[in-house]
């Protein structure tokens, strides 16, 4: 979600020779930036954004129209840090009729951050309870506690939070969740890293379970700040990994291990597309497995509000997701 401490950039062979679909179409109010999106029982579809205390737009469709109808967090969250009135990267889902926004507070450049959360159980603005803080990071930790992601497990109250990072990348901790309490409960570990010197910095993971294999999505390169615009190829773009075990070892489609910089990209810079990224992946009954991030149309603009909402459907290929 941050933009690169090292603005040296890399000289990178790039991720070129693929071709990408353009989004599928957003009507409305399409900002977006690290999109979460929850489709409620009744048909309305949720999306929710960093910025603007986690703001919320709502839907009858995916392509929109959208319209935003208020936040998740009123005023600040009551996490007490520097960043606490703006708040970066909600994560949503649905656990036993309680839904769980995972949330960041953070500033840029800063490890100083904390992964809080609110809950809610119809997900309309003012319904939340901000329930605070479930991680921390400082300058001392191997990580940046911020991009959060939940995934239920195999076991009985067996869940999975992931978050980073520029520092040391991604990491995950086994997690409990009692009503609306949710706590690490277990060890912490890297699952995916890539050497500073080689740029490819990752961020915002989001894993999908799909036919035996735990997916970990993963935005990886320089995020945020295109100007001036890093070497081509090293923006935001999403690569993928997979394993049997929601803890790994994720691999990438050559082998490569993906805590050795391993990592399939599925979506890249494209035509007017520029820098997609902070993903998630959910089931639409109308389209099956569909991937949303944000993107930045460069025949517009490439700064931050300018940051918007896409989405394309997954298809899986030899075990694959491909667009
Ligand atoms: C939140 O902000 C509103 C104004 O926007 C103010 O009236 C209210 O007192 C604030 N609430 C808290 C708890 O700070
Ligand atoms: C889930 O657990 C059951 C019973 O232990 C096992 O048979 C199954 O293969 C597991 N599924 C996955 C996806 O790990
Ligand atoms: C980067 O790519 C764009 C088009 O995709 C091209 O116009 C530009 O020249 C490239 N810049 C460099 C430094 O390769
Ligand atoms: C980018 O913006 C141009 C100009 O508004 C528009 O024609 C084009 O469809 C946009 N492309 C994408 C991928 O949003």
């Amino acid at each position: 979600m941050r933009y690169s401490l090292l603005a040296a950039a890399v000289a990178v062979a790039g991720v070129s020779a693929a071709t990408y679909p353009n989004p599928l179409g957003c009507s409305g109010s399409c900002f977006t930036h690290d999109p979460s999106v929850v489709l409620r029982g009744d048909g309305t579809y949720f999306l929710y954004s960093s910025l603007d205390l986690l703001s919320i737009r709502t839907s009858k469709s995916l392509e929109g129209p959208w319209a935003e109808i208020g936040s998740v967090i009123k005023n600040k969250s009551v996490i007490d840090m520097d960043g606490n009135d703006v708040l970066w990267a909600p994560d949503v889902s649905l656990i036993d009729d309680l839904y769980y926004c995972l949330y960041a507070v953070s500033v840029s450049g800063s490890q100083t951050s904390a992964i809080g959360y609110a809950t809610s159980s119809t997900m309309e603005p003012g319904s939340w309870t901000d329930q605070g803080m479930i991680l921390e990071s400082s300058p001392s930790s191997p990580y940046n506690c911020i991009d959060p992601n939940l995934i239920r497990g195999n076991g009985t109250n067996e869940f999975y939070i992931l978050w980073g990072s520029y520092w040391e990348d991604i990491y995950q901790a086994r997690t409990a969740i009692e009503s609306t309490y949710v706590y690490p409960s277990g060890n912490q570990k890297q699952i995916a890293y890539n050497t500073p010197d080689n740029g490819f910095y990752m961020e915002g993971a989001f894993m999908y379970h799909h036919s035996g294999y735990y997916y970990l999505f993963l935005s990886v390169g320089h995020c945020c700040d295109y100007d001036p615009l890093p070497a081509n190829g090293t923006e935001y773009h999403v690569n993928v990994c997979r394993s049997t075990s929601p803890t790994g070892p994720f691999v990438d489609d050559t082998g490569l291990a993906c805590t050795e910089g391993g990592g399939k990209t599925i979506l890249a810079s494209h035509g007017d597309v520029y820098a997609p990224g902070g993903q998630g992946i959910f089931h639409d009954p109308k389209y099956g497995d569909v991937m949303y991030y944000h993107y930045l149309n460069k025949s517009v603009s490439v700064n931050y509000p300018d940051s918007k909402f896409g989405w394309n459907i997954i298809n899986w290929e030899n075990g694959w997701p491909t667009l």
